[in-house]
């Protein structure tokens, strides 16, 4: 192993000694002078001698990898991945401890070993004899991966490009360390240096390279988050509360599209690919509950049906509350100002409740009206009618918005059986599925019989400009 360099660095001019001195002999400063202590440099990065020239390479002469994908057969996560593995690429597999990241990683790599790649797991977090007993678990133990317990991340590397690795699992990036940095393991400084060094090697030996990472809820804590920038994916493992489902999306993707969704089920032998999410992810409920809207939200490539819930109850408190949970809460507050404004169905004097059954969060706007009227279903308390779903962004003015993608979005809702859908006027005709065209929020909620109880003001030349829209205004 080579030696870190110490010694005292002078924070003016960068001059450099082993032994302390109150002045720098070279600037003569004054106290400037702070220890330092420098990590050897990684034996990977050192792969060009100092002074060689860098290589050219021609942009048509660089040779594509399109071909060399490895499908990992765990479909969700091909589909993140978009198409599979591909050689020399850094993924970060980020989410909550607990939820499922070593699981997916083992039975990645044991998938991938079935195939005839080398696979080395560098298990930093657990022993190998618990990894082993998570292998029997997913009825993977069979598979010749070859596990390495050593924390030091260079060990690991050399004897993984010793090995030929074709794919290298790193669980976790704050588990490893970086002899002779100074600070902790899992700290910002050896997170850094550790990506920087799995970054290089797997770009010098063209292995695919998976590296997990603990974030918290909010996501703050700093650790795995500095690596985002480096690596060539990132995928984030979300859950509902305490649900079974488990969401893999991608945030960033060289290789792939990002916001790309998998939707897992984490079962008794590990994560199953769900096959059918928007069935999934539409929560049983009686026909007669009120607050519940089904829409269609388009995630990454694909359409997902869900179901917005929403709970209203008089309010005790002076500032009434607002609780939700997948919606953010600023796209709350602006559907129900529209709700109340446009609608003509106040909340102020309620506490809402509101979340979107199956711990998805939302992103799609095309969402909105069916937020709400979940909204308004629940504040009349009076459900909304059976197999309809809701569909469309809503502006400030109560307008809603040209719907994006309709044709995939009906036909999702089609194959899921639902008979009726509450469209943006304009939407063509989709088959399989009756279309209820409104041009505004007030028209949709008059198609499905909850009027707003009071009078929904039009600005004067709101109505000037829109004469033919003027029958909106609803007179008690
Ligand atoms: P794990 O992959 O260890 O999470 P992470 O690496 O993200 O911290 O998953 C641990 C959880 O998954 C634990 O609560 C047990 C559960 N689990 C199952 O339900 N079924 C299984 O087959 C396995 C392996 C784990
Ligand atoms: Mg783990």
């Amino acid at each position: 192993m080579p030696k870190t360099e110490r010694g005292y660095r002078c924070s003016a001019c960068g001059w450099t000694t082993i032994a302390y001195v109150g002045r720098c002999p070279a600037c003569q400063a004054w106290n400037t002078l702070d220890p330092f202590a420098e990590a050897p440099k990684s034996p990977i990065a050192r792969r060009h001698p100092p002074g060689a020239p860098a290589p050219l390479l021609r942009l048509d002469q660089v040779p594509t990898d399109a071909a060399a994908r490895f499908p990992t057969q765990i479909a969700e996560l091909d589909r993140v991945l978009g198409g599979g593995v591909v050689p020399g690429s850094l993924v970060l597999v980020g989410g909550e401890p607990g939820i499922g990241k070593s699981t997916l990683m083992l039975q990645a790599g044991a998938a991938l070993a079935a195939r005839g790649l080398r696979v080395v797991y560098l298990c930093g977090e657990e022993s190998p004899r618990q990894v082993r007993m998570r292998a029997e678990r997913l009825h993977v133990a069979g598979a010749s991966i070859d596990l390495i317990a050593e924390p030091s991340l260079d060990a690991a590397l050399v004897a993984a490009e010793a090995a030929a690795t074709d794919v290298l699992i790193v669980d976790s990036i704050q588990s490893v360390t970086i002899e002779g940095l100074e600070s902790r393991a899992g700290g910002p400084a050896q997170i850094a240096e550790a990506g920087a060094r799995l970054l290089a090697f797997a770009k010098s030996t063209g292995t695919a390279t998976f590296v997990t990472g603990h974030v918290t809820k909010s996501g703050e804590v700093a650790g795995p988050r500095l690596l985002e920038h480096l690596v060539d994916a990132v995928l984030y493992f979300e859950t509902a509360e305490g649900g079974a489902l488990r969401l893999l999306r991608a945030v960033k993707n060289r290789f792939g599209t990002t916001d790309e969704i998998g939707l897992f089920e984490m079962t008794g032998t590990g994560l199953v690919s769900v096959e059918n999410p928007s069935a999934a992810l539409l929560a049983p409920h009686s026909p007669a509950a009120s607050g519940c809207a089904v829409t269609v939200i388009i995630e990454g490539s694909r359409p997902l049906a869900i179901e917005v819930q929403a709970l209203a109850v008089p309010t005790t408190l002076a500032a009434p509350r607002r609780i939700a949970a997948g919606i953010e809460p600023a796209r709350l507050h602006l559907v129900l100002a529209v709700l109340a404004r446009r609608g003509g169905i106040p909340s102020s004097s309620l506490d809402i409740v509101a979340n979107v059954a199956g711990g998805l969060r939302l992103r799609d706007p095309s969402a909105d009206l069916a937020t709400c009227l979940a909204l308004a279903s629940a504040i009349h308390d009076k459900p909304l009618p059976p197999s309809t779903a809701f569909l469309g962004e809503l502006a400030l003015s109560g307008a809603l918005r040209p719907l994006h993608q309709a044709g995939r979005r009906l036909a999702e809702l089609a194959r899921l059986g639902i008979a009726t859908a509450v469209v943006p006027s304009g939407t063509p005709a989709a088959q399989g599925i009756h279309l209820v065209r409104a041009a505004t929020l007030a028209e949709a909620l008059a198609a499905v019989g909850l009027s707003g109880l009071s009078v929904r003001t039009v600005p004067h030349h709101d109505a000037l400009e829109q004469p033919q829209r003027s029958e909106e205004t609803h007179e008690r």
